[in-house]
């Protein structure tokens, strides 16, 4: 005859949860699990957020204030005669970069002593494009006959001021301009 097994004892009175104790357990074990997936949703949302303003913010610290390349010293003519050159540059978008994009133009004249002048050829009365006549030697506007010598020193009272100068920097024969935009019809010379 085989030995009756022994008997589970009843669980006793005090292990017995009443069921306002289990509650509370539930609540609170309700509240971890919308605490943690609350988290669990915020890191990739928070990973898509920088995501998507990454380039925006980068865009930012890369526009503006650069030095652009021109052309070689070599490439300037000898005798003082400006060369107007036109200026390219890769332009970041959000998520593109735009490869040689026009920036702007400006006249490069290379002095006796080997420095190098650029001005922005951008007409300081109202904002045409100014030309070189070699005949006169100087810069001139056809929209309103504005005139400025070759040192950029306004001819005449049209123009509230002088062609605009710009920075330059000459690297191993090669010149780099900090190409600027400046406002016109006023006297002061105040970039964009
Ligand atoms: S815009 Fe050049 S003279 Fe008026």
């Amino acid at each position: 005859m085989a030995d009756s097994l022994p008997e589970t004892p009843p669980p006793s009175p005090g292990t017995v949860e009443s069921p306002g104790a289990v509650a509370p357990r539930r609540g609170f074990l309700s509240l971890l699990a919308v605490i943690a997936g609350s988290i669990a949703g915020l890191v990739p949302l928070a990973a898509g957020t920088i995501f998507f303003l990454d380039p925006i913010l980068r865009k930012r610290q890369e526009v503006g204030g650069g030095m652009l390349q021109a052309v070689n010293v070599s490439d300037l003519p000898t005798d003082g005669t400006p060369l107007r050159v036109t200026l390219k540059s890769d332009i970041p978008d959000a998520w593109t970069t735009y490869r040689d994009r026009v920036i702007g133009s400006v006249y490069l004249r290379l002095m006796p002593n080997g420095q190098v002048l650029a001005f922005n050829d951008t007409c300081t009365h109202l904002g045409c494009k100014v030309d070189y006549q070699p005949a006169e030697k100087r810069y001139f506007c056809p929209c309103h006959q504005s005139a400025f010598g070759l040192d950029g020193a306004r001819q005449n009272k049209t123009p509230p001021r002088d062609l605009d100068s710009l920075d330059v920097e000459i690297k191993d024969g090669v010149i780099w301009v900090k190409y600027v935009n400046f406002r016109t019809v006023q006297a002061k010379k105040e970039p964009v």
